[in-house]
């Protein structure tokens, strides 16, 4: 007998709709492996929303190029409103991130923890501007709240900390947990080309925004930082509480100089003991399991039992980051009775 699980997705951009056609394509392995049914009852968008308490076909509404063509779509319906108003189980919350406000995925949540569904999710803005009010409206509304998407895309870490790791103390954190700049800073290096060349062809392969300020000026990583801080080290940190320096001002020159001697620059994230966590280019060995290329992310945690465990996978794409979000979607999933 299978479990039925409803979803709403809210934020139907790269990741929602990468969510979307994972379930369906891994429809029959979810169900015949763990038992569970993820059924899509509605999706939010900025425009309007898609609701239908039988079901909504997650691959139809992929292959569509605009969502309005959806015969269940709805004009201006609000995403707020399909989360308050729709009898859903679990919240997939994916709209962009914004790190000053953390709107609109802040109301989005709260929404949802009121109204006693609980929240997975990619987005990065509500937990680095309020992770600690977030943490307790979960908890106050017995409502789980998972976010492994947030950080590192594809790369299994706050629930490796939480399992696998649970006896250990953690002791620091280091990474790179941004692909554009290790994309560029790689290419600077490998083909001995200027900054601003690199970042153009970043954005015409997509591997950069059209505006990259959050991930060249280290913006990014630092919110990953918080993340990480707060939810691992229980911590009760902000943005502005995490020192940062980006990628700005390296050159060609100083990487060549750097390899010469033995070393790649890489942005750098850590937390260390008390220290204030920090985001700053480093110099790393080129033997050093740091020294990842392209865009490739890498978290190093060192622990006391465990000593130094490291990872290193994909940290974006649609696909990737849906792995993230579909394990913390069943083990939401395998607590529901
Ligand atoms: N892309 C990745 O590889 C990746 C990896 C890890 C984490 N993340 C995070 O995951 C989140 C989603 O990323 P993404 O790449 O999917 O972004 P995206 O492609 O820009 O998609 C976001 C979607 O949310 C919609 N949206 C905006 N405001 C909304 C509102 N008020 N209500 C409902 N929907 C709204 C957007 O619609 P409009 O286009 O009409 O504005 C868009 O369709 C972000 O927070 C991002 O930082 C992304």
């Amino acid at each position: 007998m299978l479990k039925k699980v409803r979803i709403l997705i809210v934020g139907f951009g790269v990741i929602g709709r990468g969510v979307a056609r994972s379930i369906s394509e891994k429809r029959e392995f979810i169900n015949g492996k763990y038992g569970i049914d993820f059924e899509l009852v509605g999706i939010g968008e900025r425009e309007g929303s898609i609701v239908c308490e039988k079901g909504i076909d997650p691959m139809e509404a992929c292959m569509l190029k605009s969502l309005n063509e959806h015969p269940h779509w709805k004009e201006g319906a609000k995403a707020i409103d399909i989360i308050k108003g729709v009898d859903a189980d679990i919240v997939i919350e994916a709209t962009p991130t914004n790190i000053d406000t953390g709107e609109p995925g802040m109301s989005h949540m709260m929404a949802a923890f009121e109204t006693k569904k609980h929240v997975v999710t990619s987005n990065k803005g509500p937990l680095t501007v309020a992770y600690t009010r977030l943490k307790k409206a979960a908890e106050e509304n017995d409502i789980k709240f998972m976010f492994e998407a947030s950080v590192g895309g594809a790369m299994p870490v706050l629930n490796m900390v939480r399992g696998t790791l649970q006896a250990n103390e953690i002791l620091g954190i280091e990474g790179i947990l941004n692909g554009t700049c290790n994309y560029i800073l790689t290419r600077m290096m490998t083909e001995g080309l200027p900054y601003e060349h690199v970042l153009s062809e970043a954005q015409e392969l997509g591997i950069a925004e059209s505006d990259p300020t959050y991930d060249v000026e280290g913006i990014d990583t630092a919110c990953k930082l918080v993340i990480l801080a707060n939810s691992i080290f229980d911590m009760d940190i902000s943005y502005k509480d995490v020192s940062v320096t980006g990628i700005t001002n390296i050159t060609s020159e100083a990487l060549k100089l750097a390899y010469d001697d033995g070393y790649v620059i890489k942005l750098v994230g850590e937390i260390q003991n008390n220290n204030k966590p920090a985001v700053a280019p480093h110099l790393v060995p080129k033997d050093h399991p740091l020294a990842v290329g392209g865009t490739l992310n890498i978290i190093s945690i060192r622990t006391d039992l465990a000593g130094e465990i490291t990872v290193t996978g994909k940290g974006a794409g649609a696909v990737e980051t849906s792995s993230s979000i579909l394990s913390d979607l069943i083990s939401i999933a395998n607590e529901i009775p």
